[in-house]
This record gives C-alpha cells, sequence and structure tokens, in this order.
C-alpha cells in the first residue's frame, strides 16, 4: 500500500499568502526603536536566568509528584512504553491545537522507524473558530470523518482505535479519563469533567459505529514518547513544541505528563505588559503562562500586542487591532528573511496594512528575535529540569522526541534549544539528543491502541 506524508503544522495554512491589495490605508511604523531597549532587557534571559528555571521546573517535578503545592500537575499515565512489535490495523486520532487528523494505519514489526509506518488512509481538517468555542461538536465530526473513512468495510468487525486528547486529562486508566481543563484558546464549558472516550463513544453509537472500540486515550506528550521508545529504548523524555507546549518524562517506567505549559515560570522571569495583556485577552486567564511564551499559538500575538503599542492614531478598523491577526509562521519568516531591503518582511507587513522602512524593518526583526529567543530558551531549560530529575549527573544517554511546528519548521529553533542546553549543562550536553519525531503524537495514539488489543 502507498505510503503517505502526512502535513500538519500551522506553518502550513500561511505560507503562500498573498499580500491584500494597495487599496488599505497603511500605516507605519515609527516608534518602534524607543521601545526596543527596554523590550530587549524584559527578553533576555541570562544563563543564571536559564539555569534557575531549570532548577524551579525540577523542584515543581518533585512537589507535582509529592501532591505538594506545584504548577505542574505531573499526571500519571496507564500506558507504557514498548518496544515489543505488533502487527494489525487501528484508527488512531489526533485532536491537538490547530488541526484533527484522523488515520488508518497498518503496524508492520518489520519497520524500523516512524517515517515507514504504513497509512493506508488519512483525513485532515483545520480545527474552526466554531469547533474552538463548542469543542463537543468535534467529537461528532470525527465519528463522521471516521464513517468516510472505513465507509469500505464491513461493520460488524471490530477496529480498535486509539485517540490522542492533548489537554490536561486525568486518567483512570488505558483508555479512560476525565478532562481537567482545556488549553489553546479552546472553550472548556461544555466539555469540562467529562471523559472524551465516552463523549467519541457516544458520537460513534449515534451514527451506528459501535463496532469501534476505543483502547487508548493519551496526551500528544505521552503519544510521541511511545512513538520514539518503539524504536529506539534511550527514549525518555518527550516534548511538543507547536501551538501549544507539554514535556512527558519516564520515571520508574511510568510516563508522566508534566503540562508544563502551565509551569508558573512567572515566578522566575517578570512577564512583560505584553504577556499580561495576552494572557487577560486569552481564553483561559492566568493558566499556562508559559505555554503563553513559548508556543504557536501565541508568539504571533505577542509580536502584534508590541507592534500596536508603538503606533498611535489609528482608526480602530484597521488589521492590527485583530486579535491573533499576526500569525506565528510569519516570525519565522521575518527572521529567515536575508533578502535585499528585507522584501519579504515588508510583504509579510503589508499584509499587516503597515508600511515599513528598511529601518523599522530592522527593528522588528530584533524585536522578533527577542521572543522567539525567550521562547527557545524556557523550553530548553524546562527540558532541563526534566532531564535532571531522571538523570542528575547525565550519565546515561537520552534521546527527546520532539513533535510539533514550532521544533520542526520555526527558523533556527533546534539550534537555539541546543545552544540553551549546552549553556545550562556547560557544554556536557552530549548524551541529551534532540529528535524531530513528526507525527509522534499521533503513530503513538495507534502504537498504544494496538498494545491495548489481546
Ligand atoms: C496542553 C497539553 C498538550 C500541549 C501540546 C497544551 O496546551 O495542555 O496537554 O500536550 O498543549 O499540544
Amino acid at each position: 500500500m502507498k505510503k503517505q506524508a502526512l502535513k500538519t503544522n500551522l506553518f502550513k495554512h500561511y505560507k503562500h499568502k498573498a499580500p491584500l491589495s494597495p487599496s488599505f490605508s497603511k500605516i507605519s511604523l515609527p516608534k518602534i526603536s524607543s521601545h526596543h531597549q527596554s523590550l530587549k532587557k524584559q527578553l533576555t534571559l541570562s544563563s543564571q536566568t536559564l539555569i534557575d528555571i531549570t532548577l524551579f521546573f525540577l523542584t515543581e517535578i518533585n512537589n507535582g509528584l509529592h501532591q505538594k503545592k506545584s504548577s505542574l500537575k505531573m499526571l500519571k499515565t496507564h500506558i507504557k512504553p514498548s518496544s515489543q512489535k505488533k502487527s494489525g490495523i487501528t484508527l488512531a486520532i489526533d485532536w491537538g491545537g490547530s488541526n484533527l487528523r484522523i488515520l488508518k494505519v497498518n503496524l508492520d514489526p518489520k519497520i524500523i522507524n516512524p517515517e515507514e509506518i504504513d497509512i493506508s488512509k488519512k483525513i485532515q481538517k483545520k480545527i474552526s473558530p466554531i469547533e474552538k468555542k463548542h469543542p463537543l461538536l468535534i467529537f461528532d465530526h470525527i465519528a463522521q470523518h471516521i464513517r468516510k473513512l472505513i465507509s469500505q468495510e464491513n461493520n460488524q468487525t471490530d477496529i480498535s482505535l486509539g485517540l490522542t486528547f492533548s489537554f490536561h486529562l486525568n486518567a483512570k486508566n488505558a483508555s479512560h479519563g476525565q478532562i481537567i481543563t482545556l488549553s489553546k484558546e479552546f472553550c472548556e464549558t461544555e466539555i469540562k469533567g467529562k471523559d472524551p472516550h465516552v463523549l467519541l463513544q457516544n458520537a460513534l453509537k449515534k451514527i451506528h459505529l459501535s463496532n469501534i472500540k476505543i483502547k487508548a486515550l493519551l496526551n500528544d506528550t505521552t503519544g510521541t514518547l511511545i512513538t520514539k521508545a518503539y524504536f529506539n529504548q534511550n527514549c525518555d523524555v518527550s516534548m511538543i513544541l507547536g501551538s501549544g507546549t507539554n514535556i512527558c518524562l519516564l520515571i520508574d517506567k511510568m510516563i508522566y505528563v508534566t503540562e508544563s505549559g502551565d509551569f508558573a515560570i512567572q515566578q522566575i522571569i517578570p512577564r512583560t505588559e505584553f504577556d499580561k495583556t495576552l494572557d487577560q485577552n486569552s481564553e483561559n486567564p492566568g493558566q499556562q503562562i508559559a505555554e503563553k511564551m513559548i508556543s504557536g499559538a501565541y508568539l504571533g500575538e505577542l509580536f502584534r500586542l508590541i507592534i500596536l503599542k508603538t503606533l498611535t492614531n489609528l482608526p480602530s478598523s484597521h488589521l492590527i487591532h485583530k486579535k491573533n491577526s499576526f500569525h506565528t509562521p510569519y516570525l519565522s519568516e521575518i527572521e529567515k528573511d536575508t533578502s535585499l531591503g528585507l522584501k519579504k518582511t515588508k510583504q509579510i507587513l503589508t499584509t499587516l496594512q503597515i508600511e515599513s522602512t528598511l529601518a523599522t524593518r530592522i527593528k522588528a526583526k530584533k524585536i522578533i528575535q527577542l521572543i522567539s529567543n525567550r521562547s527557545a530558551k524556557i523550553a530548553a531549560a524546562c527540558l532541563a529540569g526534566s532531564l535532571k530529575k531522571i538523570d542528575p549527573t547525565l550519565s546515561q544517554n537520552h534521546v527527546v522526541a520532539i513533535d510539533g511546528s514550532i521544533f520542526e519548521k520555526y527558523y533556527k529553533y533546534s539550534e537555539r534549544m541546543i545552544s540553551s542546553l549546552n549553556n545550562i549543562f556547560k557544554n556536557n550536553n552530549k548524551k541529551i539528543n534532540l529528535v524531530l519525531t513528526k507525527n509522534g503524537s499521533l503513530l503513538g495514539a495507534a502504537i498504544a491502541a494496538l498494545n491495548q488489543t489481546d
């Protein structure tokens, strides 16, 4: 069967956007330079700060594990990594931050890396604003997509399914759990406290798909760790750096999901006025503070808020007033831009109805570098805290499986993380291998489902 590449990330949807027509009223970026110095001071993290974050993350892991007050939940999972190869066909669902993916996977015990996994059928949909507001709808949509995917098949035969549900979840067993809270700008009112297994099962029942058996319910970090560990037993930590962020780690053969996006980073680094505004305007004020400094759902918005502050006398209809009108992939494109006169940057700013001179474009680029450097440094320090928990002296090799479009696509993001880890571990980090595990969160759902099928 033909193997298909899975494409998904925040970046995909913005790549080829044409600039707006020249008829709009453009505004220019005037005072950006006067803000730059103070922003630089606030957004730059010293080597000592990275160490402070690392040690506080480690303390919070320990507090969370010992049921003491902690910003890290250390959620126990009931799914174990296994390198034991099984064969079979399963369905895998990944409900992430910006996309919904549904796959039919054929696992073959002979394959030796995730890219070889046979994906016989797939459906991929961008999650709509209405679905974000009413996430209950998503369960019905998943059921309908499954029906399309398996329409040719006999609906008497049982098909196992793994569901990756990328939010805070209290797991009860391998396939049931209770939603603690939603994030990434999803509204939680309708589904908080419910069991995603039951919600999906009911949606499947409604359309007579009772032969689909939900065997595994897991977080995307767990899925990523499961995928990498299936092929490489040195994998004991995984991280997501996409619309949201999170880390899970293996302690005494048990996977713990830290929910690192909720880490109380503000106790180490003060938030800027822009961080605070972003938080107040978000769906979950006061929560996921680290995620709001690190991840793809927020970096573009942070830049928009900074730019907005530099502009005065703006018509209220101007695009820059619109929440989330500046998408994170643009930041990466601007950082990458080395064209004469920063032409690409000019074009991107034009899509935001902003006129710029070369000097202001250079400043805009510098601000973006500050935002993304801070993100990569915090991400690396949280990872370092996790590694210190499982191996304080770094005596073993560690494969860290990472999935998500920020790590995969953001300009020089992985290099910046590696350099921060060098800083934290004083160049003694040769034993840490950050490995992009593309689609790990999704394939992990298939592997986990199959492991629960006996
Ligand atoms: C969620 C995590 C998830 C992460 C990455 C966060 O917003 O709380 O559960 O793992 O995003 O998708």
